[in-house]
């Protein structure tokens, strides 16, 4: 088991309206209780944010993030939303990079690395995607793709940024397909990551997610392995009912 303390991260992307994720949160906060080595970070849209940091305000597991931010505090920028816009709703982290964002989008990795560095400078935490491509990982390009992305994303971060910095490999495929990467193949990406981290000098005890079709079935056994610190959940984390079996299946 993982000596750091453990990340349930909900990315509800497209869904959950304010009404919702309060039903959602009185669920959740009826149902579980604060476990030691144990965060809950939920990702609402942003509509939802001020919803969610007010129905679960209090819980001391429990952190709002947004699922994107511009890396320019204010401007003309039609639909997006700035780090302070997203902090004055609540949220304390921010996804970076998701691969939706960074392919049916259009985000590059310069992108990336300049809403890491806002995050960073603002104070939020920045959890960054990382993650193939089937076509990449079928060229065996797995290690570069990933290495590239921390690359483009991390280099010349500060040491303040990197120690709050969480990682989530998230491989394209695996995301709401059904599919995902064998405990094994996820925690090869994972000792990738963690030897890159390393090498800018995060510190240990930085966070590294998978994420890709995680489910109650499948949890336990990714987390069995030792480099997964947590998890990265879209579909499975819509429903109170799914969710909590993923925290329980964590064990
Ligand atoms: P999924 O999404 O759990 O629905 O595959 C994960 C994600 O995109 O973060």
């Amino acid at each position: 088991m993982s000596p750091r303390t453990r990340l349930f991260a909900a990315n509800w992307k497209m869904h959950m309206d304010p009404a919702e994720t309060r039903r959602f949160a009185a669920a959740f906060l009826g149902d579980t209780r604060p476990e030691p080595g144990r965060e809950v970070w939920f990702f609402p849209p942003a509509v939802s944010l001020t919803a969610a940091a007010e129905a679960f305000g209090g819980r001391s597991d429990v952190r709002i993030g947004a699922q994107d931010v511009h890396w320019e505090p204010k401007g003309a920028f039609t639909g997006a939303t700035s780090i302070p816009l997203a902090r004055a709703a609540g949220a304390t982290a921010a996804l970076v990079g998701h691969s939706e964002r960074r392919h049916v989008f259009g985000e590059t990795d310069a992108e990336t690395g300049l809403k890491v560095r806002a995050l960073g400078a603002a104070g939020l935490v920045p959890v960054l995607c990382v993650g193939e491509r089937l076509a990449e990982r079928e060229a065996g390009t797995t290690e570069a793709v990933v290495l590239r992305q921390l690359a483009a994303a991390l280099d010349g971060v500060d040491a303040d940024t990197l120690a709050r910095l969480v990682v989530a490999y998230e491989p394209v495929w695996a995301i709401g397909t059904g599919k995902n990467a064998t405990p094994a193949d996820a925690a090869a990406v994972h000792r990738t990551i963690r030897a890159d981290l390393t090498g800018r000098g995060a510190p240990p005890s930085g966070r590294i997610l998978y994420g890709g079709s995680v489910n109650p079935k499948n949890a336990a056994h990714l987390l069995a392995e030792s480099e997964i610190d947590g998890v990265l959940v879209g579909g499975a984390s819509l429903e109170p009912a799914s969710w909590g079996a993923i925290l329980a299946a964590a064990g």
